[in-house]
């Protein structure tokens, strides 16, 4: 048997933002230009296993990856999958985002790791950058527990349809927790708020559930995120438009935005006006008015991209069908408003009451896409 020196498992939802981050002020510690406020949504989930085993089972977590892998694996299939790397299934680093780096842990091809971590991803065997990615933020809870100890990390995601939809603020919100756990921290929300941060900047908000806001702050300590009181019952429909990995991560797509757009300013400014607008908006449960504006921040950032040179253009034709059967909606009285993120789908804010009728609206304008309601979720909590 190995000596596990600690274990903990996690679960964590994915959270889309009403209003977006978008541009770090301090890249290292993903401090952001702009504070922003999202809701934890249940169905897109993420649970994790982290182990810290004894120095003396470092070479085995390097060779051992059959024990990580779920029930529902086979032995023959796991030793495929620890031969090839991969085991001849699809590259699940294409569809889950934690292989997108958004350099957050700083460099994730940095050859600066000598600790040998082992990762798994839906039972698949993960090298390159998904594990030096992971490894590298878990150095920083090896840091502050003092330890040195290699780990297991076994990842598990209920994404029903594949990519593109804040994996990686799920996937690093249940690491941080079931990391901080399984090496004997006993953090406070806000410590794993800061510490989820670092893996990716969204993962701060899915610490908490329902309706989170992301303070922007100036430096590590000042920037975490808190839950904010909602008295109204929301919802989100995800219209899925493409499960592809999208053509540029949203680290590399930020940074360019920030460098290059004349636009990226003027989003800056309107983004901190939008925010007071949408805490007021949900404080006077004015649906209508927070809709507005979650829809205009949002197509303001995608403006402010469109105008980096060269141009970041996420849109595919059929998000600009979605957009406007959104429109139209509205139009007939529906209340209805979109935002999207680093990729192609969109995603519809409604009351959770009317949810499911736009839903069904949506599919009849919609044809042949798969459309899905998620309501609200809970905060990362520790399982196990
Ligand atoms: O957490 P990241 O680095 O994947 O950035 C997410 C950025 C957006 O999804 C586009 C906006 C947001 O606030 O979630």
């Amino acid at each position: 048997a190995s000596a596990v020196l600690g274990r903990a498992t996690a679960c964590a939802h994915a959270n889309i933002a009403l209003i977006k981050y978008w541009g770090k002020a301090d890249e290292a510690l993903v401090v952001p230009t702009t504070a922003s406020l999202s809701l934890t949504l249940d169905g897109l989930s993420t649970q994790t296993t982290v182990e810290f085993l004894g120095d003396g089972d470092a070479a085995r977590a390097e060779s051992d990856s059959v024990s990580l892998l779920g029930d529902d694996e086979t032995p023959a299939e796991s030793a495929a999958d620890e031969r090839t790397g991969r085991g001849g299934k699809a590259d699940p680093t294409a569809r889950f985002d934690l292989a997108a780096p958004d350099g957050s842990v700083g460099d994730p091809t940095a050859d600066s790791n000598t600790i040998p971590d082992t990762l798994t991803i839906d039972g698949v065997l993960q090298h390159g950058t998904a594990l030096a990615r992971v490894s590298r933020f878990l150095d920083l809870i090896r840091e502050r527990a003092g330890i040195s100890a290699p780990a297991r990390v076994a990842s598990r995601n209920t994404v029903p349809f594949g990519a593109g939809l804040a994996s990686s603020a799920s996937a690093f919100a249940a690491l941080a927790a079931a990391g901080s756990c399984a090496a004997g921290l006993d953090l406070s929300g806000r410590e794993l708020s800061r510490l989820a941060r670092r893996g990716s900047g969204s993962a701060c908000r899915s610490i908490y559930g329902g309706l989170v806001k992301w303070n922007a702050g100036h430096d590590d300590a000042t920037s975490y995120a808190q839950p904010v009181e909602c008295p109204m019952d929301l919802a989100i429909i995800v219209i899925l438009i493409s499960a592809k990995e999208k053509p540029m991560s949203s680290r590399e797509a930020m940074r360019l935005t920030m460098r290059t757009s004349p636009l990226y300013p003027a989003w800056v400014r309107s983004s901190a006006d939008d925010m007071t607008r949408a805490l007021a908006a949900v404080a006077a449960s004015d649906l209508d008015a927070l809709g507005e504006v979650v829809e205009a921040n949002a197509l303001g950032m995608h403006a402010s991209m469109m105008a980096a040179r060269p141009a970041v253009i996420y849109w595919l034709p059929q998000t600009v069908t979605a957009l406007s059967a959104v429109r139209d909606l509205r139009r007939h009285g529906y209340g209805a408003w979109s935002t999207m993120d680093a990729g192609a789908n969109v995603k519809v804010l409604t009351a959770a009451a009317d949810a499911e009728r736009v839903a069904s609206e949506l599919r009849d304008r919609l044809p042949g896409q798969t459309i899905e309601v998620h309501h609200i979720g809970s905060g990362v909590r520790v399982v196990e």
